[in-house]
């Protein structure tokens, strides 16, 4: 059985982000991945993800749950050299709704595991 190390889910088969450059954008991230020999990266096409962006097409990073916009094939560039090869997610490029919505989860979380 393979071990990936990440798997990227680019959303655009159908939907908004299908009319955005969904398909663009995952071939975008298919070059890149292939052009840095990142055989360790799983990708993936989704329906719908259910939060469809205000620009560009949705793309999801794990295991680091990360949500992004992406609308440019230059924005995969970015997102493969600075989060997948770097370990640095690219901040400018988060889909802020859903960093906002897991920023308040994960403050949840710290009020009901904290022993204060
Ligand atoms: S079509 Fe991509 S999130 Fe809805």
């Amino acid at each position: 059985m393979k071990i990936y190390r990440r798997h990227v889910l680019v959303c655009g088969t159908e939907g908004c982000c299908g009319a955005r450059g969904g398909t663009e954008i995952f071939e975008a991230f298919q070059q890149e991945l292939a052009r840095h020999g990142l055989d360790d990266v799983l990708l993936s096409r989704t329906l719908c993800s259910g939060a469809c962006p205000k620009r560009g097409a949705t793309v999801i990073v794990h295991p680091d749950g990360l949500w992004y916009e992406v609308a440019q094939p230059n924005e995969v560039t970015e997102i493969v050299a600075q989060h997948l090869i770097q370990g640095q997610p690219v901040e400018r490029l988060l889909f802020r709704e859903i960093a906002v919505i897991r920023r308040k989860e994960r403050e949840d979380d710290t009020r009901w595991t904290s022993s204060g």
